[in-house]
């Protein structure tokens, strides 16, 4: 990512941790702070500003801000004039007691504070200290730069549609490191919809903490839900992708499940958290469902969408976990089949109401967590290999490990490379799979070597409908 050349020419090196949102909350910073002057420094050392954007969602996530702070000591011994920062949701949690326990930090900003970094930044430099993790009444939505213009986006770009969140399960900081669930406004999402399409955006992530409870006001008034915004943005050209993350089961609307079915722009995979099998564990998390509720979410939109890629977030070792609950868990991924997971041990977070419950014991947890990932890898192999003599539409992003390599992704998120020139990054070519690694497929582009010569006139590939994908191989 490069940002405006400036006279002051002050550098800003950005580190960042944790999730999808602070990946996307990272660039609007480059952003705001490329707007008053900073360029991006290639390495930390030749940096004038270290801000590091923090996460907060378990105690070793949390912890790694402090490590990563004492790496910056001799930098900072070295040149006193150099600012350092931490921002997201640590910065949230934790505030002014950043400052006592580290006290080589200058500013700390929360997440709805950003835009406000440019005058922080100018008083940190006259030697005081910046504390801003207000959660201000403004939106703060409407301070930031759009998505678009002088930044080159990748051809994938994530689009941050809803912020916060509501549901209060007894584990979670992010309803007090985010705070309330809110909706952008659909004619801002839209505006900066079109911006990324005309930088050549392909795919677009519609992002949010419970991105499935959107209800941004539309242009005729009304509140629209996730589904109508997704419609919309499928009809905006240059757009072939949409996806959205992440989910909540209990706002998985008809009309939401409908458009996995209707809407050949939207991927077909669905990234939604069940946390536990155990319906005791889910009443206890506050998740507001239960295991079957969850199954029937999933076979509705299998219903939809029968080649659908399911991925799931769980928790093992949550207070009061016992062995017959966790079994649960396991039988709901066998029953359910995930394409993709991520599984964690349950992480007490100081201010929420598990915390103060009585825990399992870490060995347990250790334990169970691995009984748990040896299941989902497996099933993760296994939706590799099944991958294996299709013909995908890959969208090629960016330069593989290898020479003459590109990479990029299937529908389902699997992560394929194939041998190809750089012309044809950007586009959306049919490949067929012949080998699953361990964390990717390997593909071969399926048309003629003389048509990828030419690089042009390769048309992107129809998304929606595995079989029609197969009927794409003659194209060229
Ligand atoms: N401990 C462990 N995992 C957690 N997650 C959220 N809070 C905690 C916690 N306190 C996990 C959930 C969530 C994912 C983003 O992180 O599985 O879906
Ligand atoms: Fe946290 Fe997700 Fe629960 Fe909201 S729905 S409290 S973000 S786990």
């Amino acid at each position: 990512m490069s940002v405006k050349p400036s006279s002051r020419n002050r550098k800003l090196y950005v580190s960042t941790h944790g999730c999808q949102m602070n990946v996307h909350d990272s660039e609007r910073m480059v952003d705001v702070l490329g707007q008053s002057g900073f360029d991006l420094a290639s390495n930390r050392e030749e940096a004038d500003f270290i801000l590091i954007n923090t996460c907060h969602i378990r105690e070793k996530a949390a912890e790694k801000v402090y490590s990563e702070l004492g790496r910056y000591k001799p930098l900072k011994r070295a040149r006193p004039d150099l600012l350092i920062g931490v921002a997201g949701c640590v910065a949230q949690a934790e505030g002014a007691e950043i400052f006592r326990r580290q006290p080589l930090v200058d500013i700390v900003v929360g997440p709805q504070s950003y835009h406000r970094l440019p005058g922080m930044v100018e008083k940190a430099a006259s030697g005081e200290k910046q504390l801003d993790t207000e959660f201000p009444e403004e939106d703060k939505f409407d301070h930031l730069p759009g998505v678009s213009g002088r930044v080159r986006r990748n051809f994938s770009s994530f689009l941050t549609v809803q912020e916060g969140c509501d549901k209060f399960c007894s584990f979670c900081v992010v309803p007090y490191t985010r705070g309330a669930e809110s909706s952008r406004p659909v004619a801002s999402v839209l505006a900066d919809a079109r911006n990324l399409a005309d930088d050549g955006v392909v795919e677009i992530t519609l992002l949010g903490q419970n991105v499935n409870a959107y209800h941004g006001i539309g242009p005729d008034g009304s509140e629209w839900s996730l589904a109508r915004l997704i419609r919309v943005v499928a009809e905006l050209d240059g757009i072939e992708r949409i996806r959205f993350t992440t989910s909540h089961p209990r706002d998985m609307s008809d009309d939401l499940i409908a458009a996995f079915g209707d809407t050949d722009k939207l991927m077909p995979y669905l990234h939604l958290p069940v946390q536990s099998g155990s319906d005791r564990v889910l009443r206890a998390m506050n998740r507001r469902h239960t295991s079957a509720y969850y199954r029937n979410v999933i076979e509705r939109t299998r219903k939809a969408r029968p080649d659908i890629a399911i991925s799931g977030d769980f928790i093992v070792g949550f207070p009061g976990e016992t062995e017959s609950d966790f079994r649960q868990t396991l039988r709901l991924c066998d029953e359910i089949v995930y394409a993709q997971a991520y599984s964690f041990k349950y992480s007490a977070r100081p201010g929420t109401p598990a915390a103060e419950r009585d825990q399992v014991d870490e060995a347990e947890k250790s334990d169970r967590l691995a009984r748990l990932q040896e299941v989902l890898s497996s099933q993760q192999r296994e939706f590799q290999r099944s991958q294996i003599d299709r013909v995908l539409p890959v969208l090629l992003e960016k330069r593989g490990r290898l020479d003459g390599q590109l990479t990029g992704r299937s529908p389902y998120m699997n992560s394929v490379h194939v041998q190809a020139g750089d012309m044809l990054l950007g586009r959306i070519v049919p490949a067929r799979i012949l080998k699953s690694e361990p964390n990717s497929l390997a593909g071969e582009i399926v048309l003629g070597h003389e048509a990828i010569a030419r690089g042009g006139n390769l048309p992107n590939v129809s998304l929606s409908d595995p079989v029609r994908h197969e009927g794409v191989t003659g194209v060229a």
